[in-house]
């Protein structure tokens, strides 16, 4: 199976160790979450991996080829802070996504298919500058897996998204696992990543402390707890 493999990535800040020698891989067709309290290192990860952060030690391959520095046809990443170009309207993100990673006939079917969904299709002339913080958020989204990058990571995306973009949000990145996209996505939403994921990764203080699916992570603590208990438990 095609797949990301990270390995032994570690990213330092001064003396801080953000991230500390961690490894984990994300199959295509797979939905693996990211979890750990503020601070873990998530979008530290999420950073490296996309080529955005210059680790200290790691290696990232996708399909058993190493991934090199301009790996963002490869690679794409839904930062934390929805940050969108604020000269362009809504479609022009799409347009500069199309012809940046020269997507083929039909892409703007997508595109459009994705802005209903996420009820931003009469806002599509509107400009950067003047989108909510939700509306960013979907336009990064959607201008994301438009690009129809192998691998895409989120990191918290459902932050600020209202309770159908949520929705719309969880559906796309489930037709995401059908496509065959390797999705990587961080979120303090523990139910929603019980639901979602299929397995999950968890962090604290830069370190691996535990993985695999909600049912083996309930087996290593021993307990049948709630997703919210269980990760209070292995975290604490
Ligand atoms: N640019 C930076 N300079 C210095 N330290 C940083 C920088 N970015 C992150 N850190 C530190 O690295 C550690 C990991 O931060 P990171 O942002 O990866 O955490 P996170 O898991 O994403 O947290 P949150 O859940 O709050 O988003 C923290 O201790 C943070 O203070
Ligand atoms: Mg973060």
């Amino acid at each position: 199976m095609r797949a990301l493999h990270v390995d032994g990535l570690t990213k330092r800040f001064g003396k801080k160790i953000a991230v500390d020698g961690i490894s984990f891989e994300v199959g295509a067709g797979e939905i693996v979450g990211l979890l750990g309290p503020n601070g873990a290192g998530k979008s530290t990860t999420f950073l490296c991996t996309a080529g955005l952060l210059r680790p200290d030690a790691g290696t990232f391959t996708w399909d058993g080829r190493p991934l090199g520095a301009n790996r963002s046809q490869t690679v794409a990443l839904i930062p934390e802070t929805p940050d969108v170009y604020p000269m362009l309207t809504i479609w022009e993100h799409m347009v500069f996504v199309a012809k940046s990673c020269r997507l083929g006939e039909g892409w703007q079917d997508r595109a459009h298919e994705f802005l209903r969904r996420f009820s931003l299709d009469d806002q599509r002339d509107t400009l950067g500058s003047a989108l909510s913080k939700g509306m960013r958020q979907k336009t990064l989204v959607a201008a994301t897996v438009l690009s129809d990058a192998p691998v895409i990571l989120f990191d918290e995306p459902m932050i600020g998204l209202d309770p159908l973009g949520q929705r719309e949000l969880r559906e796309i990145i489930r037709s995401l696992r059908t496509h065959g996209t390797a999705v990587f996505i961080s979120t303090h939403m523990l139910e929603q990543a019980q639901a979602l994921c299929d397995r999950v990764v968890i962090l604290k203080n830069g370190r691996n402390i535990a993985s695999g699916t909600f049912e083996e992570l309930q087996e290593l603590a021993g307990t049948h707890a709630s997703a919210e208990d269980l990760f209070l438990e292995l975290t604490r």
